[in-house]
């Protein structure tokens, strides 16, 4: 390693969205069509080490132990960015591990973008405002614009040519509403069709599209309502109605994007009738197979104990709401 390398690191954590991100605005620059509504995740995080040095030839992305070629040109835009705010051009190694397993819709591109820029912009001695950075995750993954912050979080989806107003924001501590999060994993392994290639292929051919956008902004008002104001039952409604709604246009899509399994409905049934007999408990699905329960706290063994003996939940991880983005010197 030169000697002057620049070296840092960052731990970032998962989030869900409880009013979900699904399509994008035209051009490159990764802006959503929509806004969103998060609660970041304490439990699931990615950690990692970058180094600059002019030394290396090119950029290289390990995780989990193994090199992603894959990942490095979305990798690379992100670094490029912050090179260029830097004025500095060497090429980076990043190192990078998630404590929860990888692409299978437990938001790890929105743990690893967010980790990835804070570390980055650390490294290159750039004293960026959190907002800045979450335009930055943006552009790796929309929804690591979101894991910048800890707690309840809003994404804007903004409506600047040039992004500058398409980042997110803290709505509440995480300590203002402490809620629990208990994810069934249904299965495990890589999905079949990412998040972002799906939903452009969702606004291409799904006929329920239209309504999604357009029905959109009500519910982040009722959102945004359920949280200033700690209702958990509206924010329950409103939440499976976001997700019930970006599973159905997902579903209608040609060819049909079918994130969930059999395993998965069962968990959904049962968070329900939880909640229909008393528990404040309600769920959400990403674009993968994994039941996330959402609770208040006292009712998370209740909730742990109904999801870990249906047949087919192979692992259960329960977290409650986390921080945002932690950025540290790197001595490795
Ligand atoms: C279903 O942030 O993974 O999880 O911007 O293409 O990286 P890209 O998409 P990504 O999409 C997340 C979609 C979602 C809903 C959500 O997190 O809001």
């Amino acid at each position: 390693m030169s000697a002057d390398a620049m070296k840092a690191a960052a731990r970032a954590r998962s989030n869900i969205a409880l009013v979900k991100y699904w399509g994008k605005a035209p051009g490159k620059l990764n802006v959503p069509a929509v806004g969103s509504i998060s609660i970041t995740l304490d439990a699931l995080w990615s950690d990692t080490e970058l180094i600059f040095d002019p030394a290396f030839a090119a950029d290289e992305f390990m995780l989990d132990g193994k090199h992603r070629p894959d990942q490095l040109a979305r990798i690379s835009a992100c670094l490029d960015i912050l090179r260029d705010l830097a004025g500095i051009g060497a090429r980076a190694a990043v190192v990078s591990r998630n404590n929860f397993p990888t692409g299978a819709g437990l938001a790890s591109s929105a743990s690893g973008f967010a980790a990835l820029v804070s570390a980055a912009a650390r490294a290159l001695g750039l004293e960026l405002a959190p907002r800045e950075l979450s335009i930055v995750a943006r552009r790796g993954s929309g929804s690591a614009a979101r894991s910048i912050f800890g707690g309840f979080v809003e994404m804007r989806a903004g409506s600047a040519a040039d992004g500058r107003d398409s980042y997110a924001e803290p709505l509440l501590a995480a300590a203002e509403w402490p809620l629990d999060v208990v994810v069934a994993v249904t299965a495990t392994g890589e999905k079949e069709v990412a998040s972002g290639s799906g939903m452009m292929r969702c606004a291409q051919s799904s006929p329920f599209y239209p309504a999604w956008l357009e029905t959109h902004p009500a519910d982040m008002a009722l959102c945004r309502e359920a949280i200033r104001s700690r209702d958990f039952e509206a924010l329950a409604e409103i939440a499976e109605a976001s997700c019930f709604k970006m599973h159905a246009a997902a579903m209608a899509t040609r060819p049909a994007l079918i994130y969930w399994n059999g395993v998965t409905l069962e968990c959904i049934g049962r968070i329900r009738q939880l909640r229909k007999s008393g528990v404040p408990v309600f769920f959400t699905v990403d674009a993968g197979p994994q039941v996330k329960a959402v609770c208040a706290p006292g009712a998370r063994g209740a909730v742990r104990e109904a999801l870990a003996e249906l047949p087919g939940v192979v692992r259960i991880i329960e977290s409650s709401l986390g921080p945002g983005v932690e950025t540290r010197e790197c001595n490795s």
